[in-house]
């Protein structure tokens, strides 16, 4: 019985292999922003910018602290989720988390696609920088993770998990 957090940048792969390790451990699976927006009946966008950031981020928190009775799952966090009072600490106390560590080259690559979707990046004039500048911050959050792979795969969730 037990939880497993997936956590790290936005673009680092937490909810598409969070869904594939699931299915393989035969877990459920959960995404935090899924949550919230479902709750809200607003996408992340619009609560960031009808509620503001801080709203979004005490619903991470207050969602957290409903987790106990929780089991067998995988969880894909938000990418700021850890990175909020005592969210990492939190995580670490009720399951095992898990840091996907993705070099910024291949985040910025991911990003370019993606970033009308990511309140934080969508009106960054320089998207290098900007995720440079935030992967900084994160960082030693993220650190606080039990475990770390990088450019993690399937394959070596499987074999760290299974
Ligand atoms: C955020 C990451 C997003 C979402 C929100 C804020 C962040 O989730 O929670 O846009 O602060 O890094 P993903 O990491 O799933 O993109």
């Amino acid at each position: 019985m037990s939880i497993i957090f997936l956590i790290g940048f936005m673009g680092s792969g937490k909810s598409t292999l969070g869904k594939e390790l699931a299915e393989q451990l035969g877990y459920s699976f959960f995404e935090t922003d899924g949550w919230i927006e479902e709750k809200e009946g607003l996408s992340v966008t619009e609560i960031f910018s009808s509620k503001g950031e801080a709203y979004f981020r005490d619903q991470e928190s207050k969602l957290l602290s409903q987790l106990q009775l929780t089991s067998d799952i995988v969880i894909a966090t938000g990418g700021g989720m850890p990175c909020v009072g005592n969210n990492m600490d939190l995580m670490n106390q009720l399951g095992t988390t898990i840091w996907l560590d993705v070099e910024e080259k291949i985040l910025v690559g991911r990003l370019e696609k993606e970033k009308s979707t990511r309140p934080l990046l969508s009106n960054a004039a320089d998207l290098s920088t900007t995720i440079r500048d935030l992967l900084e911050i994160r960082k030693p959050f993220y650190q606080k993770a039990k475990f770390t792979i990088q450019n993690a795969d399937i394959n070596s969730l499987v074999k760290l998990c299974g």
